[in-house]
């Protein structure tokens, strides 16, 4: 595998590679890799001729300092891992090389999208992740690019990022991995304590619970009674859940015919956040 820490040299391996005429299939990352990260590069990896994943801690999207710098780093091994399934190239750059001149923290417009859940909750997050994978496709002008559905606002931000900003580059949503008792793969489970990880898989039980209630009950009853079901749990806090129709994000009370709903949840397990996502 070719790891790259400077824009200047990818950019130049990278143009040799399409001058031969090799597709070039990207996976963004910030590293801490777990079998879902790798779902995506093995994706990529059957998909297009080269595959590059960035591992890059973007700091603009954390609105939390704390979460920023507890946010595990694992390079040495995500190398490995990476090596594990043959990836072509890593790009891992240092934040100024990121973060000079030429990238300015942009404030976005995503009709809408960027209001909704995480936006609702975590102030300027998506306003980072827009510059900074705006940056990297910049970079890297990718053919395809894949994102997990674990984060299904960010993956329908990032197809309006591409729509309205005319990128050249086709977004692919992936499914979400899941450990086996459940709980969705995620570089912050590592954070949890012994006691919080063994209670976090109530948070998918939870969902699937509620999705098999849409035969007889409306959004709001279901969000009523995913609700009550936190509402005394000894280690698990409910930040949101709502039902939303999936290309606006926006949250029903009702379900409609011929419309795409999925359930959304955030659940603080002591101090960490996990988020998760079904299709209903
Ligand atoms: P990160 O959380 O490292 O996730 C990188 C990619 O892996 C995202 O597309 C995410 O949705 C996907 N992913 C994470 N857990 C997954 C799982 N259990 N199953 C399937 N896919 C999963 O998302 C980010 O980084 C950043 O916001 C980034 C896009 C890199 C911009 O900084």
């Amino acid at each position: 595998m070719k790891i790259f820490t400077l824009k200047s040299d990818l950019k130049n391996y990278l143009a040799a590679e399409k001058k031969k005429g090799n597709s070039i299939g990207f996976v963004p990352t910030m590293g801490a890799l777990h079998k879902g990260h790798l779902s995506l590069v093995e994706k990529a990896l059957s998909k297009t001729n080269i595959t590059v994943v960035s591992i890059f801690v973007n700091p603009t999207q954390f609105d939390n300092k704390e979460d920023l710098d507890k946010y595990p780093k694992t390079l040495e091994n995500d190398i490995k891992l990476l090596e594990s399934v043959d990836c072509d190239v890593l790009f891992a750059p240092s934040v100024e090389e990121i973060y000079d001149e030429n990238v300015v923290a942009e404030r976005f417009d995503f009709d809408g999208l960027e209001h909704q859940m995480e936006g609702k909750f975590r102030d300027g997050h998506f306003d980072g992740v827009g510059t900074i994978v705006k940056a990297l496709f910049e970079i890297v002008e990718p053919d395809v690019a894949y994102f997990g559905k674990k984060d299904f606002q960010q993956l329908q931000i990032i197809k309006k990022l591409v729509e309205k900003h005319n990128i050249p580059v086709k977004i692919k949503g992936m499914p979400i991995f899941r450990e086996k008792d459940g709980l969705a793969m995620s570089s912050r489970n590592t954070r949890l304590t012994k006691e919080h990880r063994e209670a976090a898989p109530f948070i998918h039980r939870i969902l699937k619970k509620a999705r098999k209630k849409t035969g007889t009950k409306n959004a709001k009853e279901i969000t009523e009674w995913v609700k009550n079901q936190f509402e005394n749990h000894p280690l698990l806090e409910l930040e949101y859940f709502t039902i939303a129709e999936e290309k606006t994000l926006i949250s029903v009370d009702k379900f409609e015919e011929y419309k795409r709903y999925r359930a959304f949840i955030a659940v603080f397990a002591g101090e960490i956040r996990l988020i998760d996502n079904v299709r209903f």
